[in-house]
């Protein structure tokens, strides 16, 4: 059975960054600590592949990822509007599809 996944990649055109597809964990596993363990893997992977930032974006209407986000120390980027008080980029993911943008710098 598959508890948790993420999907992550080296940018091709800017190889010292990173960004986050995708994390997805089981409804019955949530809140265990299964995300950030695949988090900080992918981060000390891709750190040690020489990345300094890691990106990622989701839809203003997912709270939970907002906050898990937050939790794991990413910022979110400046928008061009702004969402119930949330930093917007409109229209980023095709007409209509808005999203937050979050960025985190390695040490
Ligand atoms: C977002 C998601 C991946 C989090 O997975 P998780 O395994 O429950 O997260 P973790 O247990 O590792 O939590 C990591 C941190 O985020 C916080 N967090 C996680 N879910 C939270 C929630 N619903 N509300 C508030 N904080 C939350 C935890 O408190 C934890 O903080 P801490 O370690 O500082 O105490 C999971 O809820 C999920 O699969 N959601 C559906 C898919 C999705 O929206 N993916 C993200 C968009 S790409």
């Amino acid at each position: 059975m598959l508890f948790a996944f993420i999907i992550g990649f080296v940018s091709q055109s800017e190889p010292n960054e990173a960004y986050i597809h995708f994390v997805g964990v089981h409804p019955q596993y949530r809140k265990q600590g299964l995300a950030r363990k695949l988090y900080t893997t992918f981060m000390d992977t891709v750190r040690r592949k020489g990345c300094q930032l890691v990106r990622c974006i989701t839809s203003p209407v997912n709270k939970t990822s907002i906050l898990f986000h937050t939790r794991m120390g990413f910022e979110i980027e400046p928008g061009d509007d702004t969402i119930a008080g949330l930093p917007v980029h409109r229209d980023y993911d095709g007409v209509g599809v808005d999203r937050v943008l979050f960025v985190k710098r390695l040490h």
